[in-house]
């Protein structure tokens, strides 16, 4: 019995989950093979069906933010027998070396978010993290496949639009590499539930050079992202 997810939905022990449900189609529609939809509860689309080298594989949309991905993620772990979940997500640039359409393997998310409170952790912090196996699969994977990538932390903010356009440096300065708006939360209740996360993202714009990606440069720029996650599927 769930929530937010259609009640009796079959789901593959692995789900890749990019953040907008028509990226979700997107994805089912071009590499998938006899898929079906099974959830579309509030637009939220959850596609199972096979790869084309016939692994069983779900893509389900997260929506936006830690909330979102946090409900999400929570359901499928706990009610939907789901063991792995990848992000397949874009994020902001705040290294100049990671450049637009630049793939990143996340080792890391650091939060402004209050997810983490609910543990109570007497003050303490977590430090919420990618699988490690699953990890070094995505890197060995991208290597066979001559994706270049970076490794590293990246930054899950709760704030798109943010009153400074100069905090940013705070966190480029520490070493991180860009920032999105979910990984925290799915490593987290991955961690709490003892199941798998892995967040691949794929650079849409540079806090540092100021470019971001085109409308039609996403849709192929995404592609090789989406063909590294969907290696991941044993
Ligand atoms: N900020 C937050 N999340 C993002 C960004 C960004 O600049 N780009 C892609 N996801």
């Amino acid at each position: 019995m769930s929530t937010h997810i259609k009640n009796g939905a079959h789901f593959a022990k692995t789900v890749l989950m990019p953040g907008d449900p028509l990226r979700a189609k997107f994805i089912a529609e071009n590499y998938l093979v006899e898929y079906e939809e099974v959830s579309s509860v509030r637009g939220i689309l959850a596609f199972t069906g096979k790869t084309k080298t016939g692994q069983e594989i779900s893509i389900m949309a997260s929506g936006m933010g830690v909330p979102s991905i946090g409900i999400y993620s929570y359901e499928l772990y706990k009610e939907y027998g789901v063991e792995n979940i990848i992000r397949i997500g874009t994020c902001g640039a705040y290294q100049p070396e990671c450049k637009v359409g630049d793939v990143i393997l996340v080792t890391s998310a650091s939060s402004n978010s209050s997810f983490g409170s609910q543990f109570d952790i007497r003050g303490g912090s977590i430090s919420p993290c990618s699988d490690f196996h699953l990890l070094l699969k995505a890197y060995e994977h991208a290597k066979k496949l001559d994706i270049p990538v970076h490794v590293g932390p990246i930054y899950s903010s709760d704030i798109f639009y943010d009153q400074d356009p100069n905090f940013y440096k705070k966190w480029a300065d520490l070493g991180v590499l860009g920032v999105e708006m979910e990984s925290y939360g799915l490593f987290l209740n991955a961690m709490r539930l003892k199941k798998k996360a892995l967040c691949i993202l794929t650079v849409s714009d540079s806090f540092v050079s100021k470019e971001e990606l085109t409308q039609e440069e996403r849709q192929t720029k995404l592609n090789k992202m989406f063909e590294l996650a969907l290696t991941m599927v044993d």
